[in-house]
């Protein structure tokens, strides 16, 4: 990455930790676009998420996943990136994200993770008992947001204090 100020900003994350909204928040604050890597994979399928998921499984899906990332990194406009929470399976991505942009982690507890997640049923990956595969993921993944520049737990914060967080390492 060149310049911090200048580069991308890649939000990445498990499930539920607000990378979409925080995305959009943070756009606003520093004007620019946000982009929603789970919406742009839905527009270039023509599917839904769960429906690209028992339609063509779930590698055909993190082909997209990186095809998307791969395309808004390469932007010339500076856009903030909400990556879904399996963007970062792929070590290829993660190198990508690093050179390419300012790579920030939200993390929450499990239990919030569980409360929010519960609230829709888009998720492919936790269908079934929703906290046991939760549970199951968080442990799978517990490194895999370790290589971010920045991370922030968000579990007490309000969404305004965590843009405000990212924001201040920019200023
Ligand atoms: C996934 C996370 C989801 C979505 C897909 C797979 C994952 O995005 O990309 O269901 O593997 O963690 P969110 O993190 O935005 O929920």
């Amino acid at each position: 990455m060149e310049d911090k100020q200048q580069a991308h900003i890649v939000l990445i994350g498990f499930m539920g930790t607000g990378k979409s909204t925080i995305s959009q928040l943070l756009a606003k604050r520093l004007d620019c676009k946000a982009v929603d890597l789970d919406f742009e994979i839905e527009c270039l399928s023509g599917q839904t998420i769960p429906e690209l998921f028992t339609a063509k499984g779930e590698v055909a899906f993190r082909a997209l996943e990186t095809e998307v990332l791969l395309n808004s990194l390469h932007s010339r406009d500076r856009l903030i990136i909400a990556t879904g929470g399996g963007a970062v399976l792929a070590p290829q991505n993660c190198k990508v994200m690093q050179e390419l942009g300012y790579v920030v982690a939200l993390k929450a507890e499990a239990e919030q993770i569980i409360s929010r997640v519960s609230q829709d049923s888009s998720r492919p990956l936790l269908q079934g008992n929703v906290q046991e595969r939760v549970y199951k993921l968080l442990e799978d993944r517990k490194h895999a947001y370790d290589f971010a520049h920045l991370t922030i737990d968000t579990t007490n914060l309000t969404t305004n204090e965590v843009v405000d967080q990212i924001w201040n390492h920019f200023h």
